[in-house]
């Protein structure tokens, strides 16, 4: 594997992304990107400047005035900064969520996005997740994943994953619905719309633990080590 290396990891809400690519990155000593966390911090700074999320003009000035950057702290990983304070934890909540559609859909503030994460990775040596990742911003990568899982176990993680977090757990139907939702606005959006990127390989997660689904991911990597 080449130190300057670019992986991508995308797929839907709940297909294991985050957690694989965090440790993808640690063991193979590569810098990690969550670019959903970038849109999620610009659908903050749009709730908290109380801008209707509507209005896709008002959304690309806020942009255009917004300092987004990103961090890594030995201990907790990837941090992100909003126009110079830490709201890694904060941009996870449920009113974020439920309006980032609206930011996600806008080209412009994609484009700024996409430009951003370009230069992060500039250097290489970087796992990288999103929706996007090996089809707009890294479609030259040379390893790119795909991950996937039936809805039901992606909803099945989801209920497990709150529960373990002591968050009063929704049944498992409604976050089933809710990936479903969330999986139509991600694959139907215009502009970069989640699909696997043709050269990218699809790992189905359905049944596999994620120390497999690591294993498999570093040892294709390392198969296939130029
Ligand atoms: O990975 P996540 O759940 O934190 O992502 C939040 C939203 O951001 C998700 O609904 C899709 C969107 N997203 C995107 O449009 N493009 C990306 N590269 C990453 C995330």
């Amino acid at each position: 594997m080449k130190k300057n290396v670019i992986i991508t990891i995308d797929g839907p809400a709940g297909a294991g992304k985050t957690t694989v690519a965090k440790e993808v990155a640690k063991r193979l000593g590569l810098l990690y990107l969550d670019t959903g966390a970038m849109y999620r911090a610009m659908t903050l700074k749009a709730l908290n400047e109380k801008i209707r999320v509507e209005d896709e003009k008002k959304l690309i000035d806020v942009s255009n005035e917004t300092n987004l950057s990103v961090m890594k702290d030995e201990q907790k990983g990837m941090r992100i900064w909003l126009d110079g304070k830490e709201v890694t934890d904060e941009i996870r909540t449920e009113e974020v969520t439920n309006n980032i559609w609206w930011v996600c859909k806008v080209k412009d503030v994609r484009e700024k996005m996409k430009n951003m994460q370009r230069q992060v990775g500039s250097n290489g040596g970087i796992v990288v997740e999103g929706r996007d990742i090996g089809t707009v911003v890294f479609p030259d990568a040379p390893y790119k994943f795909y991950l996937d899982a039936s809805i039901d176990e992606r909803a099945k993680r989801r209920w497990l994953e709150q529960t373990n977090k002591g968050i009063e757990s929704s049944d498992i139907e409604k976050l089933k619905q809710d990936i479903e939702k969330r999986d139509k606005s991600d694959m139907e959006r215009e502009i970069a719309p989640l699909k696997k990127a043709e050269d990218a390989i699809n790992v189905d997660t359905t049944g596999l633990t994620i120390e497999q689904v690591i294993e498999k991911v570093i040892s294709i990597v390392n198969q296939n080590a130029t």
